[in-house]
């Protein structure tokens, strides 16, 4: 039977890769995030699935109680809320404007508590029902240039498990966290930035495929948390046993790697309003596999062509 799925954050990156997967099996879909012609294209890239989009900014009041009011009206039911709905900001902690620092927490940490609040209540209701959230490895260890996001993925750590332990008495209500390591997602270039250079995730990169993959996995088969991302046990690891050398190493590796060369001036980013234009799937820090290979392909018959005539 088709499941009815809300997902936020469903106009770039993992969102709007886990959108796709879902309508790939037939789920109803229910879209949502800021940017409403975003949300038309993403409509139309389910062509599968039967879709209702819903434009919200995730940090006005009342805002997700009408997505979920709106899914109900629409399908009947809600059975999956899955929420990856986040912004970024890089920079220097006391670099970064307060308001910006504010912005990213109240839409990484408290937005995310409000999709668990407005989803538990009609689960709660139901009977049963799946939340998944997007954490990141940033949730269990630290970087600098990005304290907002940690701060807030460490508090989403949190209160995913807090509320996984008021879920014992409702077994048929799951919470699953899904936490990412690095990400080729369109989030880098979306970031607002006050350090200087763009930022870039650092090798090794998952595809957000991946992650969608894993997304609708934990709905199958819902588990407390699970890691996408080969270096993340590593990570955690290294933070956990040998927190000296983790913070030697971590603000060289992360300039050299996490950050690119390229200039940049401050700027807020999607941080207080959507960037339409930057939205996608993929960042573009990853060949595209059927473009290399159609390209590859171009070349070899053009040589041929040269070569045979
Ligand atoms: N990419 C990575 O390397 C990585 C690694 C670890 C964890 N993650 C986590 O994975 C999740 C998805 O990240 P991503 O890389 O896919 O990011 P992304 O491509 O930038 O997508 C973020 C999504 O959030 C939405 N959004 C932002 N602010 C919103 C608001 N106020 N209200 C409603 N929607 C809002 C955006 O849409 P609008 O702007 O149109 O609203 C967009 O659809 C996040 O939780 C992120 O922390 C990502």
């Amino acid at each position: 039977m088709s499941r009815v799925v809300v997902v936020v954050g469903a106009t770039s990156g993992i969102g709007r890769a886990t959108a796709r997967a879902f309508a790939e099996r037939g789920d109803h879909l229910v879209l949502a995030a800021r940017a409403t012609d975003t949300l038309t294209e993403v409509r139309a890239e389910c062509a599968d699935a039967e879709v209702l989009t819903v434009p919200t900014d995730i940090n006005e009041p009342a805002a997700l109680e009408a997505l979920a009011g709106a899914a109900v009206d629409r399908f009947g039911r809600v059975d999956v809320w899955v929420h990856t709905a986040a912004v970024m900001v890089y920079g220097r902690f006391d670099e970064v404007p307060a308001p910006v620092f504010d912005q990213v927490v109240r839409t990484d940490l408290l937005g995310a508590a409000s999709s668990v609040r407005v989803a538990l209540r009609h689960f709660r209701a139901a009977g049963a029902g799946t939340v998944v959230l997007t954490g990141s490895v940033l949730g269990h260890i630290s970087a600098p240039y990005l304290s907002a996001y940690v701060a807030s993925k460490w508090g989403l750590q949190g209160l995913a498990r807090a509320v996984q332990q008021e879920l014992r008495d409702s077994p048929r209500i799951r919470l699953c966290l899904v936490n990412p390591g690095s990400v080729d997602t369109p989030v880098y270039q979306q970031a607002a930035n006050y350090f200087g250079r763009i930022g870039r995730p650092p090798p090794p990169i998952s595809r957000p495929e991946r992650v969608a993959r894993a997304i609708v996995d934990c709905v199958d088969r819902p588990r407390r948390e699970v890691s996408v991302g080969r270096l993340n046990v590593v990570l955690r690891a290294g933070f956990t046993v040998l927190p000296g050398v983790y913070d030697v190493l971590v603000g060289p590796l992360m300039r050299l790697a996490g950050l690119s060369g390229q200039p940049v001036a401050a700027h807020d980013g999607s941080v207080f309003a959507p960037n339409p234009t930057g939205e996608a799937v993929r960042g573009g820090h990853l060949p595209d596999l059927r473009q290399l290979v159609s390209g590859s392909a171009g070349a070899i018959n053009a040589a041929l062509r040269r070569r045979f005539g």
